[in-house]
């Protein structure tokens, strides 16, 4: 039998300053639970062995209370305090892991993650190292230069848009993120996912994996509209 351990981190200590919600997006209600309720009840209900909830100063107490507490969330090891930035919060939570096999970096903004994707990639994290979920584009996208005029026009067919789940070996993906720490030089910026960092730093594969075009981020306003309607079609 496979014995190996994964935690999952699951980060709730973003701002969400494109949501322009005086309410940090994550403790929205949707359906009369807030949005980080969900990816965190897909996890409970997941093979995962252990939940590091990730989440701001202020929100600790509430996140304990009213949602750990309240759904029985029984797989939340961790509640600990997040960074300025993405990555902040996601090496934080790397050194708070104690031990574990694989780490599955999750958005909770992301609230419609089903356990059978969570499921998917654990199995492929065993087999590629390093995977992630994601989806081929809908749309033609543009690279535009800095005044506004289109600079490329990459072929559709290699683009896709990436997820969460992110998943990797826990010490190798700590690893990568030391070395990101350590860079002076570091564009911090622009890595805006965790097979960024790792791609860059470690210069090793990370596979695709098909994720689902319903496993959205919610980001601007207008998204809440789209999870309402998505949850109505889950739940009935
Ligand atoms: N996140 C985090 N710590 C940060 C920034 C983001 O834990 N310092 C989390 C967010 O809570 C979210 C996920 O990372 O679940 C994805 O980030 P994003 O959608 O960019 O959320 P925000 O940073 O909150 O939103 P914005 O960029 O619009 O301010
Ligand atoms: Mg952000």
């Amino acid at each position: 039998m496979d014995k190996s351990k994964v935690t999952a981190i699951v980060l709730a200590a973003g701002k969400g300053k494109r949501m322009n919600s005086s309410l940090a997006k994550q403790f929205l209600m949707l359906h009369q639970r807030p949005i980080l309720y969900y990816s965190l009840k897909a996890f409970e209900e997941s093979s995962v062995d252990e939940i590091v909830l990730v989440t701001g100063e202020d929100q600790v107490v509430y996140c304990r209370e009213n949602i750990v507490k309240q759904y029985k969330i029984g797989k939340v090891s961790q509640i600990i305090v997040g960074g300025s930035e993405r990555y902040d919060s996601v090496y934080k939570a790397l050194l708070a892991v104690e031990k574990s096999d694989y780490v599955l970096i999750h958005d909770g903004a992301r609230p419609f993650i089903s356990k059978d994707l969570i499921e998917n990639v654990i199995l492929q994290v065993k087999t590629h190292r390093a995977c992630i979920l994601g989806t081929p584009v809908k749309e033609t996208i543009k690279v535009i230069n800095t005044d506004g005029y289109i600079a490329a026009s990459p072929d559709r067919s290699t683009l896709w848009n990436a997820q969460t789940p992110q998943a990797f070996e826990y010490e190798t993906i700590k690893k990568a993120y030391t070395i990101f720490n350590q860079d002076k030089d570091r564009d911090r910026n622009k890595m805006t996912d965790d097979a960024m960092i790792y791609e860059t730093y470690l210069n090793q594969p990370v596979k695709m994996l098909l994720g689902d075009y319903r496993n959205i981020k919610i980001t601007t306003p207008e998204d809440l509209a789209i999870a309402e309607a998505l949850i109505d079609d889950l739940l009935c």
